[in-house]
This record gives C-alpha cells, structure tokens and sequence, in this order.
C-alpha cells in the first residue's frame, strides 16, 4: 500500500502551484490567458517543468496540449485532465486545480514507489474557455479524434485563423489527427474542478460527484439597422439596431427565468461596430449562450427564441442574421465511475453530494472517447469567472487525496 496522503501538505503544495500559474497573464493587472498565445506557451512550460519533477514522460501535440505520461502495468490510461486557458479577468482555480490535482496525484505513486495495473496521463488543455477563437474545446477533441478541420479556419478578433496560430505556436497542423488517442488505449478520463456555483459550500460539503455536463447552444443574433444622427431622427422613423438587441437581451432573461431552473441564458457579448454616443445605432452583434441539463427543453428553447427575435426584427424593419455556431448535447458521467468517486470522497470524510455542471468541461469532448467522470470542489459564494474566485487549500488537500483513492480503486 502507499503512504497515506498528506491532506494538508498537498493543499498548500497545491495552492501554491495555483499561484505560480495565476501569475502567468497577458495584463499586468488582471489574469487572461488565451490559447496559443505567448502566457499560454508560459504556462505550458510551467506544467511541463512540474509533470517532470513527478516523473511523467512529457510531450505536446499540435494543438498544444501538454500531456504527461506516467507508465503503468499495461498499456490501459487513465486520463486525467483540465484546461490552463482563462476567460478574460478570471480566476486561478477555474482548469488549473485539474491540472495540478492530476500532478500531484501522480506524484503521490511516483513518491510511493507504486506502479499501477495502468498508465496515467495528465492533460493540460488550451481551449476550454473559448476565449480567442469563435469555437472551444478544440484542445480535447483533438485528443477524443473529433477535431474538424474546418474550425482552422476560424478567426480570432484580430483576423488570426487557428491554423496561423498553431503554426505561430510552432506546430504543425497537418500533426493533428496524431493527437488522437488509439480506441482502446485510453479507459477513462476523469477531471477535478472546482464547482463554479455555491451548491457544495451551501451543503457544507468539500467534495461531489458530477453526474452530467450541460448542453449549449450558441446563437449569434446580428441586427442592421440604419444608422442616423441621434439629434434629427424622429424616434417614429428610426431603424435602431442596438434597441432591437436590447429587446433580445431582456427576452432571453424573461424566458430563461420561466422555465423555472430548466434553462439559463446569457448575453455577455455584445458589439456595435461604429458606436458613438451621437449616432443611432445601424449594427449591432450579440451572442446568446443557453445551456440546460436537458437536449429538449434546450432545443424547444432555442426555436420559440428565434420564432421571437424574428418578431422582434419584424416589428422594427431590421435586418437579422441568426448563426448557431454551438449546439452541444448534454453529456452524462459513467455512473460506475461516478461511484467510483463517491466511494473516494466518502473515504476522506466527505458526504458525495451529486451535481449537474452548468459549466462546460473538457469533459464534453473526451466523452466521444471514453467513459467520463468529474470531481467538483467546493469553491466561496460559488464565484467564477471572475478574479474573486477561491478554493480552499483544505478543500484543494482533500480533493487530491480523494483523487489518489479513486485511481488506487478504480477497475479499468
Ligand atoms: C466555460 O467555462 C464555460 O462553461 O463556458
Ligand atoms: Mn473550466
Ligand atoms: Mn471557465
């Protein structure tokens, strides 16, 4: 058997990784670590640096993915892994525990001596944030084999395509289809991460188990409008774009808010290309995130909401573009697994309380390979994707340690 973990010295180990890695950051003042940029190539490095003091074997594919391997007793892994990207001005915790959960794990058997009837990898992700490109989780389905090649043409706010990028990285994108995992080579993926929302610290619980990953939609609403001068137009004759998306935003709250619970909707992107305090706006762009635990309810979401917004440019002689660029099904955990995780939370002393994620997760995308699982860890007031996001080093110590004992039972 190994030595017990050390609950407390792997939350301050942990910790601190977290703020070696929070410092890494394209701003002075806050943090935004975007794929395939110089931070994230720091980033990488960093990982990389630590995979190898755990003695894990270390290699990057073509879509930067740091991924450490471990060798075990046969050629089976276990895939461990979470994202080192960030949403602009985000938190520390939110990819980066998974990561360092997945290190310090290993680190744990490496220490121990032990070898385990199966290898393990740890995969630190670029892309889960979606922060840079129009498209997200490229990292991880890359490594699932589900990248499609179309997304390299997809451009960054400054008319960077991703293939530009990667080759900027210093990859090759013709490498990628050599990213993905052979059938059969990878048994399961499991991910730590902290739980974005205030359920667990409500509970009074440091530790659940994830039983599914939301679905997505994503719509980006374009209305043209014609622009005019804010002092000579009477209001009877406008075509004013921007109050046509002020109409989407407060009709996607109003209707995610009657579905009581089983939708939420966001607009937290909105542009209007020639904006001036004096000018009536002819063009705006907004993008609408809807996301549920259930494909139905989503999808009914989303045409009565495109039934509206075509009323809604009806009405106001606009025209309107409406493009899906994201319909993800919801995608559920491996129950065996999930017991799996219960039992590892149950033996460091936590009640395995079960949660949907709202969030997305590299998850989503490895499950095309593989039986999936996730962990979450209690994180204060549920805040993230904001810098105030915190995790204990106490709750970070026990999620490692309940880690360290999902591996040494898990069966692949
Ligand atoms: C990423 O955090 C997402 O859920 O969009
Ligand atoms: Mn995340
Ligand atoms: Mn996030």
């Amino acid at each position: 058997m190994s030595n017990a973990p050390d609950v407390k010295l792997l939350g301050e180990r942990a910790d601190t990784m977290i703020r070696t890695l929070g410092s890494i950051s394209a701003e002075p003042n806050r943090l935004f670590r975007a794929f395939l940029t110089p931070e994230h190539r720091k980033a990488a490095d960093l990982v990389a640096k630590w995979m190898r003091a755990a003695k894990l074997d270390v290699s990057e594919d073509a879509l930067g993915t740091v991924r450490g391997h471990w060798a075990g007793e046969s050629k089976k892994r276990l895939l461990i892994g979470s994202h080192i990207d960030t949403v602009i001005d985000g938190g520390m915790f939110d990819g980066p525990f998974g990561v360092i959960a997945g290190i310090l794990a290993v680190d744990h058997f490496t220490q121990a001596g032990r070898k385990l009837p199966f290898g393990i990898d740890v995969l630190a992700f670029g892309d889960e944030e979606g922060s840079r490109f129009p498209t997200t989780l490229t990292s991880s389905m890359a490594c699932a084999g589900t990248f499609d090649n179309a997304r390299l043409d997809m451009a960054d706010k400054e008319g960077v395509t991703l293939r530009d990028a990667i080759v900027a990285y210093g990859k090759d994108p013709a490498a990628l289809a050599e990213a993905a995992y052979k059938r059969g080579e990878a048994a399961a993926y499991v991910e730590v991460h902290i739980e974005q929302g205030p359920v667990l610290e409500y509970k009074k619980q440091p530790l659940g188990v994830v039983t599914s990953i939301a679905g997505q939609s994503y719509l980006n609403v374009e209305f043209l409008g014609e622009a005019g001068h804010a002092g000579t137009v009477p209001m009877m004759l406008r075509r004013d774009a921007l109050a046509g998306g002020a109409e989407v935003i407060l009709l996607a709250e109003k209707m995610a808010r009657d579905t009581k619970g089983d939708v939420v909707a966001t607009v937290g992107q909105l542009r209007i290309p020639s904006a001036a305090s004096n000018v009536i706006a002819g063009n705006v762009a907004l993008v609408v995130d809807i996301r549920s635990g259930s494909n139905a309810a989503r999808q009914q979401f989303v045409d009565t909401f495109k039934t509206e917004i075509r009323a809604i440019a009806k009405r106001r002689e606009l025209g309107l573009t409406i493009t899906q660029t994201r319909d993800v099904a919801t995608t559920p955990c491996d129950q065996s697994l999930q017991d799996g995780i219960a039992a590892a939370i149950r033996s460091v002393g936590g009640e395995p309380l079960e949660l949907s994620s709202g969030a997305g997760h590299d998850g989503t995308a490895m499950a095309k390979l593989c039986p999936i699982a996730m962990m979450f860890v209690r994180c204060r007031g549920g805040i993230s994707h904001n810098p105030a996001e915190y995790t204990s080093p106490s709750d970070m110590g026990l999620a490692v340690a309940a880690l360290i004992r999902f591996i040494e039972t898990v069966k692949l």
